[in-house]
C-alpha cells in the first residue's frame, strides 16, 4: 500500500486541506493524525472491518482495547450507559484535552473496539487537527497511539513515518506533539474512580475536581511482578522499548552520575555502543557513550515532551545499553516514570 503524507499546519487548517483524509475515514481506511499527546492511528470507530485493519496495521493483540475519539459532549449519550455525574464533572474540567475515561458502553459500539469488554475507552481531543478530522468525517474515531505494538509512541509524524509507511492509506504531519505521552487514563465504571494510566492530567488535578480517587496498583507498581494484573489491558504489554537494553539509576545524583559513568565506561570498553539520557544539570558530567538532555529536572513538561523522541533516536543509532537517570514520582514525574519503567522493562538500579 503506498501511504500519502500531506503536511497542514495546525493554527492555519484550510477550509478543504481535510477532504481527502476524511474520505479515506469514511471508506474505513487508516489515517494517522496528531493530537496533543502523541499521534493516533485513526479509523470509523463504529466500523468493524476498519479497528481489524488498526490491529493489523499496529500488530496489536487483538484483546487490547481502543480510545474511541469525539468532538462534541452528546457522543456520551450514544456511545455509553449509565454516565455518571463525575462523568460530565471530569469532561468539563479536562476537555477537550488529554484526559480518557472508561464508561459502561452502549450497543452502538462493537466488541471488535473493546477486546470484548462491556466497557469503552473516550477521549475529546483538543489538538485541533484531531479535533476537525473527528468533526469533519461525523464519526467516532477510534485511534492507538501510531506506533507498531511495542514501540515508544510516536511524537513527530516522522516516528509515525518509520513505523507506518506502507501500512496505511495516510498520514497528516501536523508537527511535534505539545505533551508527549499518552492521556491519562481514569475508570469510572466504578463506585470510587480508579486511575488505570498516569499522564498530563495528574492524580492531584483529577481529586480537586471529584475528590479522592484510586490508583491501580499495577500503575503504582516499580517492580516487575506477574501477580499484578494492570486493568487497561494494554499496560500488560512490553511497551514503550527501544531496541537497546535501558537500565535507571535511582539515588543521589552526584551517585547516580558515578555509577552510570563506570557502567558505561565498561560497555564501550567491552565494544558496545552505549547511550546515556541526562538532564541540563548532569549533561557535562558525563565522559562515555552518547549523552543526550532530555531537559531540566525542574521542567517535566520538556522530560515528558522529549522521552520518547530520545528513545527512538537511540534505536535509529543502534544503541545497544541505554542508561537513565530515574526522576521524582509525583506529578507529571509519575507518568514519565511510568513509561521508563516500562521501557526498561523494570531494570532499575538503586546506588
Ligand atoms: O493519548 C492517547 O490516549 C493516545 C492518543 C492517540 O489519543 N491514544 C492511545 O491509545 O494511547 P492506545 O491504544 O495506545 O492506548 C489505550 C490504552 C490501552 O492501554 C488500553 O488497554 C486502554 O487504553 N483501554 C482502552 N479501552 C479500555 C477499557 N475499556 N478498559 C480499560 N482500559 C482500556
Ligand atoms: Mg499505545
Amino acid at each position: 500500500m503506498k501511504t500519502k503524507i500531506i503536511k497542514i499546519d495546525s493554527d492555519n487548517i484550510l477550509p478543504d486541506q481535510l477532504e481527502e483524509a476524511v474520505e479515506i475515514l469514511k471508506q474505513g481506511g487508516l489515517v494517522a493524525f496528531p493530537t496533543e499527546t502523541v499521534y493516533g492511528l485513526g479509523a470509523d470507530g463504529l466500523n468493524k472491518e476498519a479497528s481489524r485493519k488498526i490491529y493489523e496495521a499496529k500488530g496489536r493483540p487483538s484483546d487490547n482495547p481502543l480510545i474511541l475519539h469525539i468532538a462534541h459532549l452528546g457522543a456520551l449519550k450514544e456511545l455509553t450507559i449509565d454516565c455518571p455525574e463525575i462523568g460530565y464533572q471530569l469532561a468539563e474540567a479536562f476537555w477537550p484535552g488529554p484526559l480518557t475515561m472508561i464508561f459502561h458502553k452502549s450497543e452502538i459500539v462493537p466488541y471488535s473496539a473493546t477486546g470484548g469488554l462491556d466497557t469503552v475507552a473516550i477521549r475529546m481531543p483538543s489538538h485541533p487537527i484531531a479535533y476537525e478530522l473527528i468533526r469533519q468525517t461525523r464519526a467516532y474515531i477510534a485511534a492507538p497511539s501510531a506506533n507498531i505494538s511495542g514501540r515508544p509512541s510516536p511524537t513527530k509524524a516522522e516516528h509515525v513515518i518509520e513505523d507506518m509507511d506502507g501500512r496505511i492509506d495516510m498520514i497528516i504531519d501536523g508537527g511535534s506533539v505539545e505533551i508527549g505521552l499518552e492521556s491519562t487514563i481514569i475508570d469510572i465504571t466504578g463506585p470510587v474512580p480508579v486511575l488505570l494510566r498516569p499522564g498530563y492530567i495528574t492524580v492531584p488535578m483529577i481529586e480537586a475536581v471529584v475528590g479522592k480517587i484510586a490508583v491501580d496498583k499495577a500503575v503504582l507498581s516499580t517492580i516487575s511482578d506477574p501477580s499484578i494484573v494492570p486493568k487497561a489491558p494494554g499496560m500488560k504489554y512490553k511497551h514503550y522499548a527501544p531496541k537497546g537494553q535501558l537500565t535507571i539509576y535511582e539515588g543521589n545524583n552526584e551517585a547516580v552520575v558515578q555509577a552510570i559513568n563506570k557502567i558505561a565506561g565498561e560497555k564501550q570498553e567491552e565494544g558496545y555502543k552505549v547511550g546515556i539520557i541526562a538532564t541540563d544539570e548532569t549533561f557535562d558530567a558525563y565522559s562515555y557513550g552518547t549523552v543526550k538532555r532530555i531537559g531540566s529536572r525542574s521542567d517535566e513538561d520538556t522530560i515528558a515532551n522529549r522521552l520518547f523522541d530520545i528513545l527512538r533516536s537511540f534505536d535509529k543509532e543502534g544503541t545497544e545499553f541505554i542508561y537513565t537517570e530515574s526522576f521524582e514520582s509525583n506529578q507529571l514525574g509519575q507518568a514519565i516514570m511510568n513509561r521508563l519503567l516500562k521501557a526498561a522493562g523494570y531494570h532499575k538500579v538503586t546506588v
